[in-house]
């Protein structure tokens, strides 16, 4: 049942490019996106995401997506915040509730508040008969399959493959983007599950690196744009299953505040493809390095070599376009918590006072 792997979430993991590509069939033909059902995001003005844990990862991921690709102001919130807050909700907002299992009680308690207000109620699941798929007005499915594993793998990936896709579709409705560069786009989209395949092959490697990394009491996930969202997706995966303290800040926080943490013994884990805003996070990464801070560096052949030789550790990744770095990038964040768990020894399936679906809040 765990497919010759050790636990579920291995299995889960190298399930990736599989599920994805099974996802994207639904979701992309003849070079542009295609929702499985119509939303027509021309009407809104404004996106509110909702949801917990990972999935409100997720969601703070594609808010880089709405805001660049379509131009569209992107509010996202933690499901037990949002409620009780009572926030206004101004006319033409949609509202997207992401969850893996439809079931989380803070996330079906604020699409609730919501129903009345909001222009539209969407959802992101992959649960399709699940409470917050019933509840609201149109609901898509992330085919991720049943998730066995606690902590969220494969599901994370499907709801950023949909959130892009919703991303793209809301780009072209609203004239931001034009059909050339949709199927630009839906070529790089077609790319992913490959490129993943690719970072699955560095398994081996990571688990190497993760040796020592099982012997820190704390790690830092350095990250900016699109990939801060990701070092927090990182930390919780690590906290979650190994028990290490781990924390995720935007690279242009550190010397606001946790640079005061970095010694010989503190690893950094910083996630850098090469994008626009590398030459920032490698000056960073300098700063971390300047105070003899272990940097454990996750960039492509280009900015491995760009980074000089002070780095502690490396993580080749494939190269990809940026915009779709956090479909690939998850990869690494991912195999570093497990494989640093493994060698822990701890109950990574299972891990301590954690459920699968947290249907009380
Ligand atoms: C972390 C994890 C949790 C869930 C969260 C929301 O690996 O799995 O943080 O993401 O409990 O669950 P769903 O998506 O079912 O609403």
């Amino acid at each position: 049942e765990k497919g010759g792997h050790k636990h579920f979430m291995a299995k889960e993991i190298h399930e990736q490019p599989a599920v994805l590509a099974d996802c994207l069939k639904t979701y992309i033909s003849n070079n542009a996106i295609t929702l499985p059902e119509p939303f027509d995001f021309t009407g809104i003005d404004r996106i509110i995401m909702v949801a917990c844990g990972t999935a409100h990862i997720a969601c703070t991921v594609a808010k880089y997506w709405f805001e660049q690709l379509a131009r569209l102001p992107v509010e996202v919130d933690i499901a037990s915040e949002f409620r009780y807050r009572e926030p206004p909700i101004q006319t033409r907002t949609a509202t997207i509730f992401v969850s893996q299992s439809g079931e989380t009680a803070d996330t079906l308690a604020a699409l609730r508040y919501c129903k009345d207000k909001a222009q539209s109620v969407l959802s992101v699941v992959n649960v399709p008969e699940s409470s917050i798929a019933r509840e609201s007005d149109v609901s898509f499915p992330i085919h991720a399959g049943v998730e066995v594993g606690v902590a969220s793998t494969k599901a994370f990936t499907n709801q950023l493959a949909v959130l892009m896709s919703l991303a793209i579709t809301a780009a072209r409705q609203r004239g931001a983007i034009d059909a050339a560069r949709e199927a630009e786009l839906v070529g790089q989209f077609a790319h992913v599950p490959g490129l993943i395949n690719q970072a699955l092959g560095l398994s081996g490697h990571i688990s190497d690196l993760s040796r020592k990394l099982a012997t820190a009491s704390d790690i830092l996930f350095l990250g900016r744009g699109s990939m801060y969202p990701m070092a927090h997706e990182g930390a919780l995966k690590l906290k979650e299953i190994s028990y290490i303290h781990a924390e995720a800040y935007a690279s242009g926080e550190l010397k606001h505040g946790p640079i005061a943490l970095v010694e010989e013994t503190l690893p950094v884990v910083v996630l850098a493809p090469r994008d626009a805003l590398f030459d920032k996070t490698v000056s960073n990464m300098q700063e971390v390095m300047a105070r003899k801070g272990m940097v454990l560096l996750v960039s492509d052949a280009a900015g491995i070599t760009q980074a000089g030789d002070d780095v502690w550790a490396t993580i080749q990744m494939p190269d990809v376009d940026p915009i779709f770095a956090p479909l690939v990038y998850v990869v690494p964040a991912q195999l570093l918590a497990y494989h640093t768990a493994v060698h822990k020894g701890t109950d990574v399936d299972q891990p301590r006072n954690l459920a699968k679906s947290v249907t009380v809040e």
